[in-house]
């Protein structure tokens, strides 16, 4: 077997892993699904699944990686063929998350040149332009191209030169920045209502659809559920504490979300704007309070979408990486023509996820594309991914053989460990396949559905064909 390759050092995996956590989802999907689903109830069950499941199935996953030393799919396979289809499941989420996420990276990338350009001369405007902007049929295909571009740069010179050096710059900038805007937010007038809205749970609020949409939101944050961090933990040294690290990238995941709700909400409230206001939210909002700062606030508002541009890369490369994984280990591939061939899947969907923005292209069961590869992937793929993760190392591992790679082999102290275990094996199972039951039956009631039935059918073809794959 020839070497895998490993990480640089300690400090290049925890920024790795946390690269890949913090990206969009944090900073442009959480604010805006804690605006739609209600604020305060939404946060606090998202906190609650974020403990007890996400860093329970991160912990699973990193374990699972390097027991098995193989990225997902070949993780799975090697203990069971009929295993198989979990670890395509996640390859196919990662083709459809880098469906769109590059389209929202190209937003992000556009504008630090559109803040430059005069964005925040008339403030009026901004909405508008935001607006205009995504149904544009050229203009945004452009600075997507380009993002992909650079993950496809990223992802070819491998894994610890590239991810490594990507996730390193400019992390700390970003949460320094957003604790900038959260301060300038906060001053102003009826900045407190925010505050209020997004940390005082209205308990009414809380439905079936609130419940899928704080655990999609945790599972899509924490990029767990389609063995992203079952590839990374393959990479990740046997000396390295499994347990400090999986709390580690969950608490920072977590402090930079909850520090982009409060840079959003307060100043929303200020400015009389809908907390519902939708995915224009953080494009909107933080040029606006910077527009009346003069210069500083342009150099403010660049360094952030800058920022913001660098956390989605470091993110979305941790995508690819899974699907040129699956290329490189299950299809023999070299890394630079899975990398091509990846790409070029990739560049196709988001052409067609970004001109859906402007209702043009295909649509399924009534829907955009961009719209169809979110629903799939944060409402049904990730969270069943991460039942079927849960289900395997409890069921299909060995306990002894787990307790051992998540302690190495004693070394490491892991009191909760018989707690730990007994979530994997039955609750986290038990509970997503309540909350995505009840989450599909709701949805019909929004017109959803039909394409979450259509997500479970995929998943149940891919299972009965899984030998096979
Ligand atoms: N977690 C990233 C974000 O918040 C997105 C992401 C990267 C992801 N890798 C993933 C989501 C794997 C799900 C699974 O932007």
């Amino acid at each position: 077997m020839k070497k895998r390759e490993k990480w640089g050092s300690k400090i290049g995996f925890i920024m790795a892993a946390a690269g890949s956590a913090v990206g969009l989802g944090n900073i442009w999907k959480f604010p805006y699904t804690a605006g739609e689903n209600g604020g305060g109830a939404f946060v606090l069950i998202y906190l609650i699944f974020v403990a007890l499941i996400g860093f329970s199935v991160m912990l699973a996953e990193f374990a699972v990686g390097r027991r098995k030393n193989l990225a997902a799919v070949g993780a799975y396979k090697s203990v069971d063929k009929r295993w198989t289809f979990a670890g395509v499941l996640g390859v196919l989420s990662g083709l459809l998350i880098m469906g769109f996420y590059p389209v929202v990276g190209g937003w992000a990338l556009a504008y630090i040149f559109k803040v430059f350009n005069g964005l925040l001369s008339s403030p009026d405007q901004i909405g508008d332009v935001f607006s205009s902007f995504i149904v544009n049929p050229t203009q945004p295909l452009i600075w997507m191209g380009i993002y992909l571009l650079l993950n496809v740069v990223i992802v070819s010179r491998g894994v610890s030169s590239g991810i490594e050096k990507a996730g390193k710059i400019l992390m700390p900038l970003l949460f320094l920045i957003l604790i900038v805007i959260t301060i300038k937010g906060l001053t102003l007038k009826g900045a407190f209502a925010g505050v209020a809205f997004l940390f005082k749970p209205d308990f009414s609020k809380i439905t079936a659809k609130v419940l899928l949409s704080a655990l999609g939101q945790a599972f899509f944050s924490l990029s767990l559920g389609m063995g992203c961090m079952i590839t990374y933990g393959s990479y990740l040294d046997k000396k390295e504490n499994l347990v400090s690290n999986a709390g580690l990238v969950t608490a920072m995941d977590t402090g930079v979300a909850l520090l982009a709700g409060l840079a959003m909400f307060p100043a929303m409230f200020a400015f009389n704007m809908e907390p519902a206001a939708g995915p224009g939210l953080v494009f909107v909002v933080v040029p606006q309070l910077f527009a009346d700062m003069g210069s500083v606030g342009l150099i403010f508002a660049g360094l952030f979408f800058l920022a913001l541009t660098v956390a989605a890369l470091t993110s979305s490369v941790s995508l690819l990486e899974v699907v040129v994984a699956y290329f490189m280990d299950e299809r023999n591939m070299s890394r630079i023509k899975a990398v091509t061939v990846s790409a070029s899947i990739m560049i196709i969907m988001c052409v067609l996820a970004s001109l859906s923005l402007g209702g043009i292209g295909p649509k399924i069961l009534g829907k955009g594309l961009f719209d169809v590869f979110d629903l799939l992937t944060d409402k049904i793929f990730l969270a069943i991914g991460g039942l079927l993760l849960a289900v395997f190392a409890g069921w299909k591992l060995d306990k002894e053989e787990l307790r051992n790679e998540v302690t190495n082999g004693g070394a490491v102290k892991f009191g909760l460990f018989g707690f730990w275990y007994a979530l994997i094996k039955y609750i986290i199972p038990f509970t997503i396949a309540i909350v995505a039951a009840s989450g599909i039956y709701s949805g019909f009631q929004s017109g959803v559905g039909g394409l979450m039935l259509l997500g479970v059918g995929i998943i149940i073809v891919l299972g009965v064909f899984s030998k096979k794959l």
